[in-house]
């Protein structure tokens, strides 16, 4: 069960007002799309949920408790550009995450946690149809293998909420539903609430359980960033919940 509640949230950099009075209640297992102009506030948005930006005023509840400052393994992220380590195999990148939550100490998993753990990540890997690449080094796949394997990286440690960030953006268009049937299909194994930021309307529908705009309601021409962006619409959309 995961419920994110958001309340009277401001954020502001100096004189700069990003986000105003940002309320919102997200339920357990929802998959909440975002759309809003270039600028307004949706990449801090997502950091904030994260726990790597703190906002100004205001609170973040996950379950009805405050977040914590760090961010933890209950919260997972994928950017538009690849976090992959360069140097790793395609195994060893996904068997990261798993080592550094688990073995705070050592930096290693021994004997049968690390079974579970190389169970785990053939069983990911095979989900994102990149087994027969395990031993490959990023470098050597294409860029949608590369965002897969990001994807799964996130996903391993099997956070509570997964936020994406214009998850898609970089890669052709023709393989854009490859990655909505793997997204839903690691959302329905997982049962976690997705944020994904996204400048493709058609996306959200096709994704979403909820649609959230974000827009500014008081615009100053004198001084521009007087005022910040809020969710302007709040749509519940209808579904693909029990698909794929
Ligand atoms: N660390 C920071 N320090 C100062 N200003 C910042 C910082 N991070 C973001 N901003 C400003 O906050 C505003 C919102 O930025 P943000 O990246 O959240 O926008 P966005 O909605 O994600 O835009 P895009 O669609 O282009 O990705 C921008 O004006 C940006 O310059
Ligand atoms: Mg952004």
């Amino acid at each position: 069960m995961t419920e994110v509640t958001v309340k009277h949230l401001w954020k502001e950099f100096d004189d700069q007002v990003v986000l105003e009075n940002v309320n919102l209640h997200v339920g357990d297992h929802e998959f909440v799309t975002i759309v809003g102009a270039s600028g307004c506030g949706k990449t801090t948005f997502l950091k904030m949920l994260l726990g790597i930006e703190s906002p100004s005023r205001g609170t973040f509840l996950i379950d009805g408790k405050p977040l914590s400052d760090e961010p933890g393994p209950d919260r997972g992220i994928v950017f538009q550009r690849y976090s992959l380590f360069p140097h790793l195999t395609v195994m060893k990148n996904l068997m990261l995450g798993l080592e550094l939550r688990d073995s705070r100490v050592f930096g290693r998993l021994f004997g049968a946690a690390r079974r579970r753990a190389v169970e785990r990540a053939r069983e990911l890997l095979e989900a994102i149809g990149l087994q027969a690449a395990a031993d490959k080094y990023p470098a050597q796949l294409s860029g949608g293998m590369q965002q897969r394997l990001s994807i799964a990286q996130s996903v391993i440690c099997e956070p509570k909420i997964l936020l994406l960030d214009e998850p898609f953006g970089a890669l052709d268009p023709g393989i854009t539903s490859d990655m909505h049937t793997l997204i839903l299909k690691l959302w329905n194994m997982n049962k976690m609430t997705i944020f994904m930021v996204t400048h493709d309307l058609k996306e959200s529908f096709a994704l979403g359980t909820r649609l959230l705009v974000f827009d500014k309601v008081r615009v100053d021409p004198q001084s521009p960033e007087a005022f910040g962006a809020t969710i302007t619409f709040n749509i519940p959309l209808k579904g693909h919940r029990s698909s794929p």
